[in-house]
């Protein structure tokens, strides 16, 4: 990492985070949380300039070659740099055609053109590429809620990604073979612990706090012209490897297919490359319905359609939890309690929040294949599946 680099990464994790520290503290001393305009403006003010001489001097060294992780790291701090910009209101997008901040947006167009992402700090920056020094990873404030936050999503990122790489095996060994016993296991291990990181923040994670300190430093902002939508904790590609690997979501449906083109410049380029590999396979389910007809009664069959089925019920039960659970109390309780007027832009991905919600809805009724017909989900085919292995479990050996 170049000296300039360094500079910038070390005032991002200590000044920084205090600046943002502070004016969370003065908006949420406020009777009203969500006003941000005209508060704290001596903070605000020292923010973007300190930032900047940071910025300036890094954009004047340009490229300096030194691979990919540190490209990554400067791409990920001035993406924080703007995030904090746009959450403290000194840039908004819908009042701008293009970005106030030349310098910053120019860097991060050359680091995210260099890496072949979009120009902005992506989810895994704050989660599974966030290096921790003695202890303390790179945030936003040190606000305990931020922390739980980031570290319960990096959680269910990772458990996520165990449990596709688990499946990714069964692909390789093939759903009828004797030893993917062992990958199904690992992929409802890791299920489970999904299930347990949103029950934690379920429980732990302070709704307040977490609406009016945390969340708005993932809205979107513009890079130079261009608007770029805030990261979201879906940004990498386990959760997709397991829709398609299942066979809950195909990218031939065309909203799914859409969704992933979408998301691809927000991923690493590693999980770019894992998303279009698994794009080309079979999926398991598929697998399975061909070798139903003529080998339901096989022992192999029984075990790995059961394993399978299991599997599906608590990825189901996952996105069932986002959604009815994790969405509702944490965004959309909470939006309607503000009212019309001031819930606008509060979405990461930017549509207007009833919007979002039927989309992500969508989504949770194709992982849990709800019976609708208005969308293509596996219904009928889970149900066949699960009509062969009914009634059938005697002790397989
Ligand atoms: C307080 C906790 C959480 C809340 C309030 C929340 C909310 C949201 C919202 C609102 C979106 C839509 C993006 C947008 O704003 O435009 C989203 C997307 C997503 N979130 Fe979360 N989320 C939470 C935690 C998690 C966790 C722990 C995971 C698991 C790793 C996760 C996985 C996803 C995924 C995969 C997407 C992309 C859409 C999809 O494929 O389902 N979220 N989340």
């Amino acid at each position: 990492m170049s000296n300039n680099a360094e500079a910038f990464e070390h005032w991002i994790r200590t000044s920084f985070v205090q600046m943002n520290t502070e004016l969370e503290e003065l908006y949420f001393a406020q009777g009203d949380r969500s006003r941000v305009i005209g508060v704290g403006d001596r903070i605000k003010h020292a923010l973007r300039d300190e930032g900047h001489t940071y910025v300036t001097a890094l954009h004047a060294e340009g490229n300096t070659g030194e691979g990919f992780d540190s490209a990554f790291g400067v791409l990920g701090n001035v993406g924080m740099y703007l995030g904090a910009l746009r959450r403290h209101e000194l840039t908004n997008p819908a009042r701008e055609e293009r970005s106030p901040f030349p310098e910053a947006s120019s860097l991060a167009v050359h680091c995210g053109a260099s890496l072949g992402m979009a120009p902005r700090f992506a989810t895994a920056h704050l989660t599974i590429y966030n290096r921790a020094r003695a202890g303390l990873r790179k945030s936003f404030t040190s606000l305990t809620d931020e922390f739980l936050f980031i570290d319960e999503n990096t959680r269910g990122i990772l458990s996520l990604q165990r449990a596709a790489d688990a499946l990714t095996s069964i692909v390789h060994l093939g759903v009828s073979s004797p030893v993917a016993d062992v990958m199904f296991e690992a992929a409802k291990q890791s299920l489970y612990e999904v299930i347990r990181v949103n029950r934690r923040l379920m429980e732990h994670l302070d709704v307040e706090r977490f609406f009016h300190s945390v969340r708005p430093y993932y809205k979107p902002y513009r890079v130079g012209r261009q608007e770029y939508r805030g990261a979201n904790a879906g940004d990498f590609s386990g959760i997709n490897e397991l829709d398609l690997l299942l066979g809950l979501c195909r990218a031939s449906d065309p909203y799914y297919g859409q969704l992933l083109v979408d998301k691809m410049l927000f991923m690493l380029p590693a999980d770019q490359a894992r998303l279009k590999d698994c794009m080309a396979r079979k999926s398991l389910l598929d697998e399975l319905l061909e070798l139903l007809d003529s080998h339901r009664d096989a022992d192999w069959f029984q075990r790995n359609a059961r394993a399978f089925l299991e599997l599906c019920d608590l990825f189901g039960q996952t996105a069932a939890q986002h959604h009815d659970e994790l969405v509702k109390r944490f965004i959309e309780q909470p939006a309607a309690r503000l009212g019309e007027g001031q819930s606008q832009g509060l979405t990461a991905s930017g549509p207007p929040l009833p919007v979002l919600l039927r989309s992500l809805e969508v989504l949770r009724d194709l992982r849990v294949a709800a019976d609708r017909p208005d969308i293509a989900t596996r219904h009928e085919d889970l149900a066949r599946l699960r009509a062969a292995v009914a009634g059938r479990d005697r002790k397989l050996p």
